[in-house]
Parts: C-alpha cells; sequence; structure tokens
C-alpha cells in the first residue's frame, strides 16, 4: 500500500510517497530560505504564495520519482497543525483535492509528532516510549511521547524559540539567515567560555519550560551595550563574532540537553528523541551523545535532511492509518501548539 504525504507548514514544501512498511519511494523538498534571506525570517505571505506555486510540481515530482501513478495511492497524509496557518492551508487544500478525486482516505499529521516520529524512520527501530525534544525555528517544546498516537506536552518555550534565537543572534552578528548553520559555524573558532551567557531555568528540575529571550538580550546588551545603537554600525572583530557565537551556542546547548535530562528523570524513560531544525546542530549532538553514555540513556536522532522539515516524517501517518484515523473534508488547520493528543 502506498500513500502520499505532503507538508507545508513553514517554509518548505515537501512531499513524499511512502509504503506501508516505511518504505521511502521518494521524497521532495522545495526550500525557500532563498526567498526569505533577504529578511532575516520567514514572511507568511510569502511563504503562503511560494506553496502556492509549488505544491503541484512538488506533489507531481514525488510521485514520478517513486515511479507510481497517482491511482496507485491508498491514502493522502497532511499536515495540518502546528504552523503557519496561510502555509499549512496550501498543503492541506491540495490535500483535500486530492483525496477527494482520488476517492483514497485524508490522514492528518501533527508537523510535531513527526518531527519525533523522523527519528524511528532515521534509525529503523521502535523509539517509543520516549522523551521527545523538538527544537525548531518555530518551536522548543519536551513531549512525553508514549506511543506514535498519544503525546502529552512536558514543557515549552514561554518565548522565543531556541532556532529563533540562532536566528535572531546570527542577525545582530551580521551573519545571514537562516542563522543556526551560521553561528555553528562561527562557534567552530570561538570560545564558548569567553562569555557567561544566562541560562533560563536550567536549575529548576519542576518546570520544563524554556526560555531565551533573557539570552538573545544578553548578547544584544554584549554587542551594543544597553543604549539604543544599532546593528547596522555595529563593528566587532572576528574573534568576538566567533566567541559570542561560541558562548551563545553553549548556553542554547546546555540548556536543552539539561531540560531534556530533567525530563528523563521526570517520565522515567530511557529514550530521547531529538527532531526539528536545531537538531542538526554539532555541538547539540555532541553533548546529547555525551550525556547519554554518561548517565545511560539511548539517544535517537535523524541525518541532517530529515532534521529540517521535510515529509519523509509523514510516515507518522501509516500509524494513524491503521488505527483507522481519518478525515472529513472539513479538516480544519491550527496555527498552536500540541498540548495532549
Ligand atoms: O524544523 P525547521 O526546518 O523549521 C521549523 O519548523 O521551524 O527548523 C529551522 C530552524 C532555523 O531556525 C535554523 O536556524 C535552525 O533550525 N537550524 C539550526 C541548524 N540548522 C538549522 N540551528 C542550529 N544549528 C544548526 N546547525
Ligand atoms: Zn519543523
Amino acid at each position: 500500500m502506498l500513500l502520499i504525504a505532503i507538508e507545508s507548514s513553514c517554509d518548505e514544501t515537501a512531499a513524499a510517497v511512502i509504503r506501508d512498511d516505511g518504505e521511502i519511494l521518494s521524497e521532495i523538498v522545495a526550500s525557500q530560505a532563498r526567498l526569505h534571506e533577504e529578511y532575516g525570517g520567514v514572511v507568511p505571505e510569502l511563504a503562503s504564495r511560494a506553496h502556492m506555486e509549488r505544491i503541484l510540481p512538488v506533489i507531481d515530482a514525488a510521485i514520478k520519482r517513486a515511479g507510481v501513478a497517482l491511482s496507485d495511492l491508498d491514502a493522502v497524509a497532511v499536515v495540518n497543525a502546528p504552523g503557519l496557518v496561510g502555509s499549512l492551508l496550501v498543503g492541506v487544500s491540495a490535500a483535500k483535492g486530492l483525496a477527494l478525486a482520488l476517492g483514497k482516505p485524508l490522514v492528518a499529521v501533527n508537523h510535531l509528532q513527526a518531527h519525533i516520529y523522523a527519528c524511528r524512520v532515521a534509525n529503523n527501530c521502535e523509539i517509543f516510549p520516549c522523551v521527545g525534544l523538538i527544537v525548531s525555528g518555530g518551536h522548543t517544546s519536551l513531549y512525553l511521547c508514549e506511543n506514535p498516537l498519544q503525546f502529552v506536552l512536558l514543557g515549552a518555550t514561554i518565548d522565543d524559540a531556541a532556532g529563533e534565537a540562532f536566528d535572531k543572534v546570527a542577525a545582530m552578528l551580521g551573519l545571514p539567515y537562516p542563522g543556526g548553520p551560521q553561528i555553528q559555524r562561527a562557534a567552530e573558532s570561538g570560545n564558548p567560555k569567553a562569555f557567561r551567557f544566562p541560562r533560563s531555568y536550567k536549575n529548576d528540575e519542576s518546570n520544563l519550560n524554556f526560555s531565551f529571550s533573557g539570552l538573545k538580550t544578553a548578547v544584544r546588551y554584549e554587542l551594543v551595550g544597553t543604549g539604543k545603537q544599532s546593528f547596522a554600525d555595529l563593528d566587532i572583530s572576528e574573534e568576538k563574532r566567533c566567541d559570542i557565537a561560541a558562548s551563545f551556542q553553549e548556553a542554547v546547548v546546555d540548556v536543552l540537553a539539561t531540560k531534556a535530562h530533567q525530563a528523563l528523570k521526570k517520565t522515567g524513560l530511557r529514550t530521547l528523541c531529538v527532531g526539528g531544525g536545531v537538531a542538526a546542530n554539532a555541538a547539540l549532538r555532541m553533548r546529547l551523545e555525551s550525556d547519554a553514555t554518561r548517565f545511560g540513556f539511548k539517544f535517537y536522532t535523524a541525518p541532517l535532511r530529515l532534521c529540517t522539515d521535510n515529509a519523509v516524517m509523514g510516515a507518522i501517518a501509516w500509524e494513524r492509518y491503521r488505527a483507522g484515523l481519518f478525515e472529513s473534508l472539513d479538516l480544519d488547520v491550527h496555527a498552536g501548539l500540541l498540548r495532549a493528543q
């Protein structure tokens, strides 16, 4: 049996054809990173327009590359939450049209659950039950993932997402968007102990939330002081830029790893799965690998291309299909965070 999974929640238009045994027959991702680069972040209106231009070619390409016909599909899966509403609507409308035309069931996919499920796809092994840490441009949250159908929110950021902080600090340092990979590169030549940046909630085990706005402000003060000086006329040495990048990255990694470990202790689970764009960060991966050995838990993540947004993670749709969880053509989109499901 075959399904097509469609993803358009943020700035990637993606589709994948996936067999019910988990085999990925094709995967296509059309990134809009270039389009949003000059604005230093995703512009929702531009994103939805670009999705509209790309969605049908991306679906066609996924079908063609899989070497199948549309009529071979047994279901149509689509991410309907969370994300940018205008962006989600494009994928969901295309999926509804396809499901209606083919007379096949429509399956809804939660983007955050799918990010965690990417760890299962990538490692081809059982990951449930686990603690799921999602760190992306739009989200930073911890979940208790009982099974592929049941996720309970343990904590989330109360302000910026970790990826957003990477992107904003990169912009302050004069580095291009998306900032995560740029900060990582600059950090390689910097000293992570050069600046001691704040680590919100790090030592509060009873609270699994995150906060990155204070860290962002601390970097700002370090660069331009507390006045109104703009970053445009900022003149810093390459050494200071790299030291700030390394110290900022160290603070984010320290908080993410510490809170993930606290979530494992709180739930009594021994498996941690990490997904989302920031999971591509090499320093975070190294820290989690060493924590896993030190504290005796299993750590799973996915290769870089499956950490950032893609449609392969839509493989979770087969779990919903097998449970008979189908949607009507009234399926709506939701911007907000998953609390419990
Ligand atoms: O999951 P994703 O592709 O899209 C969202 O759903 O947000 O995540 C994108 C985010 C961006 O903020 C980007 O800067 C960050 O992931 N990112 C990284 C790295 N690669 C991507 N952050 C830190 N280090 C990286 N290597
Ligand atoms: Zn994502």
